[in-house]
């Protein structure tokens, strides 16, 4: 039995005269949990928990958050490594297969993203449909559960080499689909992936190179994309990961499980953050708010403004990616000779939100979200796709869950309880005797 699953001290649970021993489980970190999956059998109770804020759905060898230390690993690597001496398809690898990959096996996943980058030409057909200023997010949902009616979906009972070919088309596809709905929503023609370039570079060329200018990515955008990518690249169990999760355990196929998870994302509370905070920052350019208003407007509970790209469900001290994330930011913009107003902004806003009683008494500290907009738009990404360059990167994370639940023999379909608090059984009564 592996250390993750052995038994750890029972804890007593008493109420009516009644006792029940409940098993505790500890995980690698040491961090534990009461196991309630016989709670109702035993007791007759189920376990209230709205949120699902102290709930364990699984046990997962993918990704270890500590939020109290700020600690982030994939597979055991420290997230400060990876993003330094990794590409994003190797983070990929990592998190899909369990181990950075060989060389060889690096050359041959890097083959098949090649081999599986195009659309199938009736698909472009799809994007000419979609009216002006469709949302990329909406655009990219749609079309990935599309995927699905032109590549043969993927059975539980698949082998390596079938696992290997969707999970690589997909992940090949997702930034191809990406590009497109770029290209279509600024009227400028696809421009199609090329076995010359590599993950991230292929995808900067099919977002900005056009027949009238001659684009070639920069080393250094390349790099920072990888990197952006890989702060993405999972995060255990997120709201879209679950979403993932949920759609996954009822045996629906992996492409409608991504598309779910992409939808989930898509929320401002969620990856859609990265959008709001840039336009949280350029409202408070265009409108002259100090530091102290913006703050003053955030702590004010009549009024519903948040900071938005502050604050995590699990991170109580700094996010370790938002540490690397700012970094980037600085570094990308003074490589580039870059003086964006809203960094300078956004920097205000920390330093006057950190030295508040209000976000230290809630351990409100920056997340991922605060300056990848930032990033993106020194790059030229406009801020509509910018919760599309999350998804790019949380795709190996969703589709490392996805395998890892239907390998897990604890897993069913998932189905949570209610209190149910309506009205009690009452009479039917005609239209005709309602007035
Ligand atoms: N600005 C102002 N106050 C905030 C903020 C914020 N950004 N975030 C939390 N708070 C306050 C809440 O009002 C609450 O105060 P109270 O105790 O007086 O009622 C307290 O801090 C706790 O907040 P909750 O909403 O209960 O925390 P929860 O864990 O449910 O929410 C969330 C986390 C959704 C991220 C929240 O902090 C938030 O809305 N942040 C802004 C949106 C954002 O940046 N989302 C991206 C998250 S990272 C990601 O998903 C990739």
């Amino acid at each position: 039995m592996s250390d993750e699953k052995k038994k750890q001290p029972k804890a007593n649970l008493s109420w009516d005269g009644k006792t029940v021993e409940v098993e505790m489980l500890e995980g690698t970190e040491g961090e534990r949990a009461f196991n309630f999956s016989r709670l109702k059998a035993e007791t007759g109770c189920y376990a209230f928990d709205p949120a699902m804020m102290n709930t364990c759905v699984c046990r997962s060898a993918i990704t270890y958050v500590d939020g109290e230390q700020g600690i982030l690993r994939h597979r055991g690597y420290a997230i400060e490594d990876l993003v330094e001496h990794c590409s994003f398809i190797e983070v990929a690898y990592l998190l899909i297969h369990g181990a950075l990959p060989t060389t060889t096996q690096r050359q041959r996943f890097s083959r098949l993203l090649n081999i599986h980058s195009m659309l199938h030409e009736d698909m472009r057909s799809f994007f000419g449909n979609y009216p002006e200023g469709a949302h990329p997010m909406a655009v990219l949902s749609a079309m990935v559960v599309s995927l699905s009616s032109f590549y043969p979906e993927l059975r539980l009972d698949s082998d390596k080499e079938e696992i290997d070919i969707t999970v690589t088309r997909l992940l090949s596809k997702l930034r191809t689909i990406a590009a497109f709905s770029y290209k279509k929503s600024i009227g400028e023609p696809f421009v199609y992936p090329s076995h010359r370039h590599s993950y991230c570079e292929n995808f900067l060329n099919m977002m900005f190179c056009s027949p009238v200018s001659l684009y070639k990515a920069d080393d250094y955008d390349v790099a920072v994309m990888n990197k952006l990518l890989i702060l993405h690249a999972d995060h255990e169990q997120n709201a879209s990961t679950t979403a993932v999760r949920m759609v996954g355990s009822t045996g629906a196929n992996l492409y409608a499980c991504i598309s779910a998870g992409i939808c989930a994302l898509w929320g401002p509370l969620h990856g859609g953050a990265n959008q709001a905070v840039v336009e949280m920052l350029e409202k408070i350019q265009r409108d002259g708010l100090t530091p102290d208003q913006v703050v003053a407007k955030a702590k004010d509970k009549n009024d519903p403004f948040r900071l938005m790209g502050f604050g995590h469900r699990i991170y109580k001290s700094y996010d370790p990616r938002a540490k690397i994330a700012k970094q980037l930011c600085q570094a990308m913009l003074k490589k580039k000779r870059l003086n964006d107003p809203l960094l300078d902004i956004a920097q205000g806003l920390e330093e006057r939100a950190l030295n508040d009683v209000y976000f230290q008494e809630r351990n409100l500290y920056p997340n991922v979200d605060f300056y990848t907009g930032l990033i993106y738009r020194a790059m030229g990404f406009p801020k509509e796709t910018f919760t599309v360059l999350f998804a790019l990167g949380r795709l190996p994370g969703w589709i490392a869950h996805w395998q890892e639940m239907h390998n897990d023999p604890e897993q069913k379909i998932m189905r949570p309880r209610q209190i149910y608090t309506g009205p009690g059984k009452t009479e039917y009564v005609p239209i005709e005797a309602r007035d």
